[in-house]
């Protein structure tokens, strides 16, 4: 794994934004795996500002986002589809035809995972950006996950469930309890993958990351067989590290 410490937010979003820019300027027809969560907000402004003053263009580019929550529909202000709308897609010039999220509203959600599953397998996953929970999750795969994992209905831990009721004026009862995720040996096909963390409430996933065990305990830990990591880390997060 490659780890680039940087000082702060600021630094890991103009840091991680250049590995993708530069990865979409080599390769205009990418295939891009993406996140949501606070960690890429500001990675993704930077992207619209590269597109927007350098020219940058997603029209060939093809995406696959990790996970959606099941019972929003893509339009409820907090589902996955819009967070990528409102931070990345509406202010670039991305086809939305090539624009891939599990759907979270239909009728059979293990048919939805297995379709979404069937399609990443029909693909490669050239660069992948992934931030982490704060009990080690990527994407939704909680603790315990099997690295073995693919698109799944998954439940989500009441860790996961507080941390994210900020986006659902603080009220836990709000945050759905379910999402469909791309399982871990899903996200492992990538070629490549880019992790991010920042702020202090990553330490502890940060220093298991890269200094504890490879078990399924944390689930992040399966990257550390990938041959293509890099990892963006700010001071906060890096803090416990040797
Ligand atoms: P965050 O979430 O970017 O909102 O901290 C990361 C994650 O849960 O993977």
């Amino acid at each position: 794994m490659k780890i680039i410490k940087v000082k702060d937010y600021a630094e890991l979003s103009e840091t991680a934004a250049k590995i993708m820019s530069d990865a979409v300027k080599n390769n205009p027809k990418i295939t891009l795996g993406l996140a949501t969560g606070g960690s890429p907000v500001q990675l993704y402004a930077n992207l619209v500002a590269d597109h927007k003053n350098n020219g940058t263009s997603y029209k060939d580019v093809t995406t696959y986002n990790l996970d959606e929550y099941i019972g929003l529909d893509q339009n409820h202000e907090q589902s996955y589809y819009t967070f990528m709308r409102t931070n990345l897609f509406d202010h670039i010039d991305i086809d939305f035809n090539n624009v891939h999220l599990p759907k979270g509203d239909t009728d059979d959600h293990q048919a939805e995972a297995d379709r979404y599953e069937a399609m990443l397998e029909s693909t490669t996953v050239d660069l992948q950006l992934l931030g982490i929970g704060t009990n080690g999750h990527i994407g939704f795969n909680e603790p315990g996950s099997s690295f073995e994992g693919v698109t799944a209905v998954v439940d989500l831990t009441p860790e996961t469930i507080e941390s994210n009721a900020r986006y659902f004026e603080g009220n836990e009862d709000l945050v759905p309890t379910e999402a469909i995720s791309m399982g871990i040996a899903s996200i492992m096909r990538a070629k490549e993958i880019l992790l991010i963390a920042s702020g202090a409430n990553k330490q502890k996933a940060v220093l298991a990351l890269v200094e504890g065990d490879i078990s399924e305990d944390l689930p992040a830990s399966a990257l550390r067989n990938h041959p293509n990591v890099t990892l963006v880390i700010d001071d906060a997060a890096a803090a416990l590290l040797k």
